[in-house]
């Protein structure tokens, strides 16, 4: 068993942990560390997801996370079918849900389950026990007790690099743990990353959001998206400065929490170029969206004749600002999903709305953001249109048009809002 060696600032305060922290950086005393042990629970809290039966114990779980867990076990079982083998280290495991089902459904080779608070360890064995841990002279998995950085950093310094890396941390977190996630990363190889910081994509916090993601978010009707951007825009800066490109295969924004997932590829690279990574502005007074490029920041002008008013205008970024998901990666999802029976046969499962949406989403057409049919409503004072007759109709005037995964009464369109309000009227009869 390792070391625990904490970070009290990354840990959550409702860990049943204790202890007394030195900070090696700012005193000589490296390893005073004191830790009260806490008493083990032997709470049994016994649930199935998808036929595997596993105990969450004492544990930080969700069950609302299912659909989550199920996009990653999608995805880590299309790796090991392209690649032929899968290194799975899942460094948040809480009962270690995740390490078993990359083991049983993508039938990973190995997983290094990890979680920080040393008292998950009997519940996260009992759960993996259900998967021999020899295979031949092979460990299908082994458990510690690190902080994830100290666990990606020490399997980088030993060569030990992972196809796949699970990072589902809380809050901000996950941009504090994205370098060593990448520096322990194989080339071509996936981190599926976690956020539940709802107030910094609301824009409520943009100091907050700049410190962590490196961007400054303002208030916009599409925060939950801007959510989904801030932690792809902040993966593909922390990457660039290790001379490696990510791009995101899909987004996943769930209401829960709220929580913003996504999938990023990892090769070599640098920042993409100026179309996919710079600055969103909306405008109050019209409800027009724009994307800014670097060269055009001192140029932001919107079409309406009230731009002289500057204070109707905001800017949110650098974030990415190209597609949330990758039309064909999110295909061979559904394919999958449908071949083990979680999609199809008129099912209408939920995963099957979510991929289906995300694919419809995934038009190059369409660009950052989301229209809100009530903001349409009310800026054309009508009533709200329906949303199948008002895309039915951006369809037939030449414009892409889909619904959002993340917001159920707004389409994204690349559709001026100018014009969107003209449509709301005349279906009306104004
Ligand atoms: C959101 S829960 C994980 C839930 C789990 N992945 C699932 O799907 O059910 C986050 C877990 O991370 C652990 N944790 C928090 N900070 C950590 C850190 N800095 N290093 C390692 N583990 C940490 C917590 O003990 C907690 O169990
Ligand atoms: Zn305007």
């Amino acid at each position: 068993m390792s070391i625990l060696n904490l970070n009290p600032k990354s840990l959550s305060p409702s860990l049943f942990i204790h202890k007394t922290f030195t900070n090696p950086k700012r005193s000589s005393i490296s390893h005073q560390i004191s830790i009260f042990k806490p008493p083990i629970y032997c709470k049994s809290n016994q649930i199935t997801e998808r036929g595997i039966l596993f105990d969450t114990g004492d544990t930080f779980f969700r069950h609302e996370s299912a659909t989550g867990r199920d996009l990653g076990v999608l995805s880590a079982a299309l790796y090991k079918q392209s690649k032929g083998q899968l290194r799975v280290l899942d460094a948040m495991c809480g009962c270690g849900i995740r390490s078993l089902r990359y083991l049983i459904e993508s039938k990973a080779d190995f997983v290094l389950a990890n979680d920080a608070n040393e008292s998950h360890r009997r519940v996260i064995l009992e759960n993996l026990a259900q998967v021999e841990r020899l295979q031949g002279q092979n460990k299908r998995w082994v458990i510690t007790h690190w902080e994830a950085n100290r666990v990606l950093t020490d399997c980088y310094l030993q060569r030990d690099y992972f196809d796949y890396i699970d990072i589902d941390s809380f809050g901000s977190d996950s941009s504090f743990f994205l370098r060593a996630a990448f520096n322990s990363l194989k080339l071509d190889g996936l981190v599926y990353v976690t956020s539940t910081d709802g107030y910094s994509s609301g824009g409520h916090r943009p100091y907050h959001s700049l410190a962590t993601y490196g961007a400054y978010v303002r208030p916009m009707p599409y925060a939950n998206e801007l959510g989904l951007r801030i932690l792809i825009g902040g993966a593909v800066r922390e990457a660039s400065v290790l001379g490696y490109r990510v791009t995101p295969l899909f987004s996943y924004y769930s209401y829960h929490g709220p929580v913003f997932r996504v999938l990023l590829r990892m090769n070599r690279g640098k920042l993409p170029d100026n179309r996919d990574y710079g600055f969103i502005c909306y405008c109050n007074c019209c409800g027009n969206s724009q994307a800014v490029s670097w060269s055009e920041l001192g140029q932001i002008r919107c079409p309406c004749s009230n731009t002289k008013d500057a204070a109707s205008l905001v800017v949110s970024g650098p974030l990415w600002t190209g597609p949330l998901h990758s039309a064909a990666y999110i295909m061979e999802m559904l394919n999958l999903a449908e071949q083990w029976g979680w999609v199809g046969d008129g099912a209408g499962t939920d995963l099957e709305k979510l991929l289906k949406r995300m694919l419809e989403e995934s038009d190059p057409r369409l660009p950052f953001g989301y229209i809100k049919l009530d903001e349409v409503a009310s800026r054309a004072q009508t009533n709200t249109p329906s949303i199948s007759t008002i895309m039915s109709t951006l369809r037939k005037e030449g414009y892409a048009a889909s619904r959002s995964h993340i917001a159920s009464n707004a389409i994204k369109t690349n559709c001026p809002m100018a014009v969107c309000i003209r449509i709301a009227k005349e279906l009306h009869g104004c």
